[in-house]
């Protein structure tokens, strides 16, 4: 398992719902988080390590040794946004690029987390950001989408340079190309979604 980068096309890719939660799930949150402290973020979603799963894991303080601070959140579904406030953020996938981003200022979650219960939560603060950019993910959907036309355009060269290098990965074959991305996620999404 390994954070793929933009514009790898998994992160474009629509999630599906898991259908259980199971061993293997506990083995992927688990690398997740692994990857996650690796590369001090506060949240990873399954589409960053090229998988096809609604799920994403947080941990605000970004630290191994803060358990209690983790958060697992499988099918999660967002409602109730409140309010509009707008800050800096950044993304794993996107490394060393940030922009404001507009968010609700609060959100109510619904998920499941890795016991398999259902889990409510009202959010707000930077946990409200965070879920609302995770929940992004599962939808394809990255922050640099939600930038203002003039921050998009600063990006602009940032975001050519990632796709050459996506582009020379591919062509050496250390990133499989998008046909075979493709195939694998529709393995992947018939086992378990
Ligand atoms: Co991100």
């Amino acid at each position: 398992m390994q954070i793929v980068r933009y514009p790898h096309p998994t992160l474009r890719h629509v999630s599906k719902p898991l259908v259980r939660v199971d061993a293997e799930v506990h083995r992927i949150v688990r690398q997740m988080f692994e990857l996650m402290y690796a590369e001090r973020g506060i949240g990873l979603a399954a589409n960053q390590v090229d998988l096809p799963y609604r799920l994403f894991v947080l941990n605000l303080e970004s630290d191994p040794a803060a358990r209690a601070e983790e958060l697992v959140f499988i099918n999660p579904v967002l409602s109730g946004r409140k309010g509009t406030v707008e800050a800096e953020e950044g993304c794993l996938s996107l490394p060393s690029l940030f922009g404001p981003v507009k968010r609700s200022e609060r959100v109510h979650v619904e998920a499941y987390n890795l016991r398999g219960e259902e889990v409510q939560l009202d959010l707000e603060g930077l946990m409200a950001r965070a879920v609302q950019h995770e929940h992004d993910h599962l939808d394809g959907i990255l922050f640099i989408d939600r930038l203002s036309p003039t921050h998009a355009l600063e990006i602009g060269d940032r975001l050519k340079s990632f796709a050459r290098d996506l582009e020379r990965q591919q062509a050496s074959g250390e990133v499989p190309d998008d046909a075979a991305i493709a195939a694998r996620l529709i393995e992947l999404e018939r086992l378990r979604t």
